[in-house]
């Protein structure tokens, strides 16, 4: 399936690339109806950029539980996509057809804080190498993955993809989400001027098998499940949370995010990006009731609601996704299970 290409020494194809020079008229929106898209031959090669992590290791799940047999793989020190020529030799070499490209630099508020140079030039270079070589190397359809975080800090809610640039950002993701913006702009930009097919899903809180659950800095869920299963291990009588419990927030199991990547690259060929949820608010009051009793922890949950609460409210509009007919099947305690499980399995060993 997959086979690693050694480069040659002082190999540089960054200044004798074809570039179409008389694009097509772009196409400005809507279903995809191009059968040479329809993303129906197993065999076709695809490169799922970032698979070792929690988004791409799924879509890598459901392709191969699709059937498709050509998956072309890189790990990050195996190819590192901030590296023009690196990326312009492996796109040379492969020749990939379609493209899901889910690396990234990603982190929360503390790592952003203090790697703000990182966030947007490690971003900004990945997504730049990797959705210009695919343009040059002759990709069929790539798909770019940004987040919710791309949105003005008090967007309305539920939140539609138009609302997009028209109020600033929350202040401390502002690097990443400027570079994710630019991602999903430099992908209408090549489908304007060369009629290049790429793509771009902005999911919402996402958790699965595959997540981080690092003590400091992980996300909300997977930190509460692994404070949960603590407590659990070392039998402790109550779990400490920060904040009321009030604010509701939406999560995404990741193998219905990798459903809905297989369903936009076979359906949707807009210049518009489009939001993945699922839909369904929880208050992160139950949400920490589901994942205690998914852990099996049989002590008290206490809010410290001295602690801040963070944003009130955060869904994203998924209602253009839908209208196309996509929908999500795993229900929040399934996927907590499932979670669980990966977590006892990979994480506790
Ligand atoms: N997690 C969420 O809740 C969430 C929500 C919405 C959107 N998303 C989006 O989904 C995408 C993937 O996120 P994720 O949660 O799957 O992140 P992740 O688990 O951290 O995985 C990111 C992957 O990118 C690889 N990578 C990073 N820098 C690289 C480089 N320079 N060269 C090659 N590979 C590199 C990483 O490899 P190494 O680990 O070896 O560095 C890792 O495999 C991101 O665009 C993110 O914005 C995530």
């Amino acid at each position: 399936m997959d086979r690693h290409l050694q480069k040659p020494e002082n190999l540089s194809l960054s200044s004798s690339l074809p570039i179409q020079d008389s694009p097509p008229p772009p196409i400005m929106g809507g279903l995809n109806n191009d059968s040479s898209s329809s993303f129906s031959d197993k065999s076709a090669k695809i490169f799922v950029a970032g698979h070792r992590g929690l988004v791409g290791s799924a879509i890598v799940r459901k392709l191969i539980s699709l059937g498709f047999t050509n998956l072309v793989l890189r790990t990050h020190s195996e190819l590192d996509l901030t590296r023009q020529s690196d990326v312009e030799y492996f796109f040379s070499a492969e020749r990939p057809v379609y493209v899901i490209l889910a690396a990234a630099k990603v982190g929360g508020i503390h790592a952003n804080n203090t790697y703000p140079a990182e966030f947007i030039s490690v971003n900004l270079q990945i997504q730049t190498n990797v959705i210009d070589s695919s343009f040059r190397f002759g990709v069929k359809k790539l798909l770019f993955l940004g987040s919710s975080c791309i949105y003005p800090k008090f967007a309305p809610q539920p939140i539609p993809e138009s609302a997009l640039l028209t109020a600033p950002l929350e202040p401390t993701n502002e690097w990443y989400a400027i570079a994710k913006i630019a991602g999903i702009k430099m992908c209408q930009a090549y489908r304007i001027q060369y009629n290049f097919n790429a793509i771009s899903g902005m999911p919402t809180n996402l958790y699965g098998p595959h997540d981080n659950f690092h003590p400091e800095n992980s996300h909300v869920l997977p930190a509460l499940m692994r404070r949960f299963h603590e407590a659990k291990t070392n039998k402790a009588k109550e779990v400490v949370v920060w904040g009321t419990g009030s604010p509701l927030r939406e999560f995404l199991h990741v193998d219905d995010l990798a459903d809905a990547v297989v369903f936009m690259i076979k359906n949707y060929s807009g210049l518009e990006h489009l939001n993945v949820g699922s839909g369904k608010e929880v208050t992160i009051k139950e949400l920490a009731e589901l994942v205690k009793e998914v852990v099996g922890f049989e002590g008290d949950l206490v809010w410290d609601s001295l602690k801040p609460d963070g944003t009130p409210r955060k869904l994203m509009d998924s209602s253009k996704l839908a209208a196309l007919g996509w929908q999500p099947k795993v229900e929040l305690k399934d996927g907590l299970v499932d979670t669980y499980k990966w977590y006892l399995e990979n994480v506790t060993q």
